[in-house]
């Protein structure tokens, strides 16, 4: 290599940018705790690449859970400005599937597979300089990613960080938030916990999500883009309460993948009966041995759950992949959101929430 050639490289030739589609295969590098139900995991490829995203942005991986393995989104609580490695913080849930293996088994230099990152939840895609971060949990995870990232570029935007938790000890970042505000003028933290029974001398605050609370501690609420991320039923008394307040929702913005939620949330998005007037088509499920009708203008998730089936899914949007699955047989057209990649669709996968039929279609499930 000449000299001048040495000169003209780039970080970006010494350390590529992560390409999903050129090797999905990341190594847990670090497995901590970070509460006593909440770990952080950090994953990074087998050789250094930069991960390039924006705070709030999320990855879907597969745990190898099961014969099949197992997709979930997470968000990434790690910041852009760090790029080498993604971390993702997980809360063990009562009877989670994924959570209770990432925190029995996964360890490090345990391989997993991943893609993305995906997703709009962040001031990248809605820039504002007053914000409210409301959080529910573990639903602080992408919320941090924009704290961490703002502090690493000494950046002090006008930022509420408002979150909600059990008791004190449930406090997920806790610590580190209280450094960086103690280091920022314009950071504010505000905890809530239900009860501080695991802590004598809590001098926060107590109570769930309510308006006097949050009239307490942002009176200038209807000023700021708000960004919220939790539980499901959190999340709808957050958007009812703004909606109350006559809040221009188009500044409200929120990211959940509760998957403990997913019956309610099956229930809720129940499509009308099938359309006579539209063709309809035999979709089979393969595994299951069921067989049941869906029109060309109905996704096959959608139909299935009419049908009464449980299918595994999450966002219906196309952009989780919780619903990936085989196309043994037939036509489909598929509107996905990223949620997919190229070499998966030549190889036959399809996305059951954004897929409807053209043919009768057969598959893997
Ligand atoms: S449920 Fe998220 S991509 Fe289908």
């Amino acid at each position: 290599m000449t000299m001048a050639a040495r000169h003209s490289l780039t970080l970006a030739d010494i350390y590529p940018v992560w390409d999903c589609d050129e090797d999905d295969r990341l190594i847990c590098r670090a497995v901590y705790a970070e509460t006593h139900d909440i770990k952080t995991f950090v994953f990074a490829p087998a050789e250094p690449r930069q991960f390039n995203f924006a705070p709030g942005q999320f990855l879907n991986f597969e745990f190898p859970v099961g014969d099949e393995g197992v997709i979930r989104s997470y968000t990434i609580a790690s910041s852009p400005t760090r790029p080498f490695s993604v971390a993702i913080t997980v809360k063990r849930l009562p009877g989670g599937i994924v959570s209770n293996w990432l925190h029995d088994h996964l360890a490090v230099g345990d391989v997993v597979r991943a893609v993305g990152p995906l997703g709009e939840f962040s001031t990248w895609a809605h820039p504002s300089d007053r914000r409210l971060f409301v959080s529910g949990g573990v639903g602080a995870t992408p919320l941090m990613s924009h704290v961490r990232r703002d502090f690493d570029l000494g950046e002090d935007p006008d930022t509420l960080y408002l979150h909600f938790a059990r008791t004190p000890k449930d406090i997920v970042f806790r610590h580190e938030l209280e450094l960086m505000a103690f280091r920022r003028e314009n950071l504010k933290i505000a905890h809530v916990v239900e009860r501080a029974d695991d802590e004598r001398f809590w001098s926060g605050l107590r109570g769930r999500f309510s308006p006097q609370l949050i009239a307490t501690v942002a009176d200038d609420l209807l000023e700021r883009e708000i960004f919220c991320c939790g539980p499901a039923p959190f999340m709808a008394a957050v958007r009812g309460y703004l909606a109350s307040q006559g809040f221009d929702m188009r500044r409200y913005h929120e990211e959940s993948f509760d998957f403990e939620a997913l019956p309610a949330a099956e229930q809720e998005a129940a499509p009308p009966p099938p359309d006579e007037t539209l063709r309809t088509y035999e979709i089979t499920f393969a595994k299951s041995g069921q067989t049941i009708a869906c029109d060309e203008n109905t996704s096959i998730l959608a139909a299935a759950r009419l049908a009464g089936m449980r299918l595994p899914a999450s966002c219906t949007r196309g952009l989780c992949g919780t619903c990936k699955s085989r196309k043994l047989a037939g036509e489909v057209e598929m509107a996905h959101a990223g949620g997919i990649r190229q070499r998966e669709i030549d190889a036959g996968m399809v996305l059951l929430c954004c897929s409807q039929p053209r043919s009768n279609v057969t598959v893997d499930r």
